[in-house]
């Protein structure tokens, strides 16, 4: 199958240009002014940007968490991922403990396998070190799987404490694995939300009320004090206090390899949303919470100036029925997530470079270059050049659209952007070198992707 794609205005990280795209199979093969090559089919791209498919590093698919999963799995979360114009997801397989890493492996690639409509790899949670998982944190970089989320919350479930990350991150010292942390102080929140339930404070917004912007920032501090005594790199997940932001900055400032991603909740929702009437605020909660207004601006100006490299979106979709009602007399039994694999593309872009805040190179940057660099896919992906992946995303800058749960695909029963109107979305998406959304139709299929093996830093 070949496709020539024609006359659409080319984005990369680096380069805008006008010119024709060939595509020979799953790769691109030639980029050039008027192609005139034979093509099993011929896309006219006039008027559209021709982007690097979406690289979104940060997914819950098919995750038990809080005594339920996470709403859409492979199947139905990679489709609605490609109507937003990613093609490559990093989700997370857990390591539960008393269980071996290569177990978690098989299981969340059992999950994934005939189901995934897009590529996929996966970053690995680690929540139970012994020598033997540290073995096996080396056998995994091998196999492709070349990261690992670490927890500073959710001590009992997943938390790691402080030893047991040193020792992750100078076992990444040698293997040349990332660690992607979550930066929030479960200790000091444990004892906040516990006094908070004492004194009948049971309603959505105590979540956030507990976990205060500066036990993230801590943890933030922490994270890369540690990542700097074990002398290797350290990825912050979900960035969204600007507090955490300062330490990553002066981190950046002193010239140590310290990274982070924010997500779009954090640029366009805030504290106010909690306070919406009745249990409404449950469908924003998840960890770290919504900050105050003024933090957005503070988030963007870190993207534009590169002390924030990536916006992932930590889609982590749970219906409000039966799921997050599970907290409805207690805040803390809320499942902590939100779905936005679909709609990242639209409002960064629409949020983003319509506004001035970030230019459309580095639009392309935070969604799909950076972090095809940071988590080894790049060139194959991340970009648009002969060679890599045919993963493109043509795109409308003039289309608009009112996200809502009526129309978006997620398997969610309510959309935290319900009415919002954006201008700028996919039109069609390429995945190696198949149209997997024709003109906003999907035309892929279940199990299409493919899993990524990634190389190391
Ligand atoms: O609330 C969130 N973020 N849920 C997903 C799990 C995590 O910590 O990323
Ligand atoms: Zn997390
Ligand atoms: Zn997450």
């Amino acid at each position: 199958m070949s496709l020539l794609i024609k006359g659409g205005v080319i984005v990369t990280a680096s380069d805008i240009y006008q010119g024709d795209v060939f595509v020979d199979g799953e790769r691109i093969s030639a980029i050039g002014i008027d192609l005139d090559m034979p093509a099993d089919r011929v896309i006219d791209a006039a008027g559209k940007y021709l982007f690097p498919g979406g690289i979104d590093v940060h997914t819950h698919l098919d995750m038990p968490f809080g005594g339920t999963k996470s709403a859409d799995d492979f199947e139905s979360g990679t489709i609605a991922a490609a109507h937003g114009g990613t093609t490559t997801i990093v989700d997370f397989a857990i390591q539960y403990k008393g269980q071996t890493l290569h177990h978690a492996w098989e299981t969340w690639m059992q999950k994934a396998d005939g189901k995934a409509a897009i590529d996929y790899g996966f970053h690995m949670i680690i929540t139970d070190l012994s020598d033997q998982v540290e073995q096996e944190m080396d056998a995994l970089v091998r196999q492709g799987v070349t990261s690992f989320k670490l927890f500073m919350a959710y001590p009992g479930v997943f938390m790691l404490d402080d030893a047991s990350i040193l020792r992750a991150l100078l076992r990444t010292g040698k293997n040349g694995g990332t660690i992607c942390m979550h930066a929030e102080n479960g200790g000091v929140i444990d004892v906040l939300v516990q006094k908070a339930l004492a004194q009948g404070k049971t309603a959505p917004k105590y979540h956030a009320l507990t976990r205060p912007a500066r036990a993230e920032a801590e943890a933030t501090h922490r994270a890369i004090a540690l990542a700097e005594i074990a002398d290797v790199p350290v990825y912050i997940v979900h960035l969204s206090a600007a507090e955490a932001l300062e330490m990553v900055t002066e981190a950046r400032d002193r010239g140590l390899p310290a990274f982070a991603e924010t997500c779009p909740q954090y640029l366009f929702l805030s504290y106010d949303n909690y306070e919406e009437p009745g249990f409404e605020g449950a469908k924003y909660v998840m960890s770290p919470p919504l900050r105050a207004r003024e933090t957005q601006e503070q988030l963007w100006r870190g993207l534009a100036f590169n002390d924030l490299q990536v916006i992932s979106t930590d889609h982590c979709p749970f219906c409000m029925k039966e799921q997050k009602e599970l907290g409805s007399s207690d805040f803390s039994k809320i499942p902590n997530g939100a779905p936005g694999i679909e709609t990242r593309m639209s409002l960064v872009y629409d949020g983003g470079v319509r506004t001035g805040r970030i230019s459309l190179n580095r639009f392309v940057e935070l969604t799909s270059a950076s972090p095809a660099r940071i988590f080894g896919l790049f060139p194959k992906k991340g970009t648009i050049a002969p060679g890599s992946d045919a993963d493109i995303v043509i795109f409308d800058p003039e289309k608009r659209v009112t996200l809502s749960v009526k129309t978006l695909h997620m398997q969610v029963d309510y959309n935290p952007y319900e009415g919002r109107e954006v201008t700028g979305a996919t039109d069609t998406v390429i995945s190696r070198g198949r149209v997997i959304v024709d003109a906003g139709k999907f035309t892929g299929r279940a199990g299409g992707g493919a899993f990524l093996r990634r190389s190391t830093r």
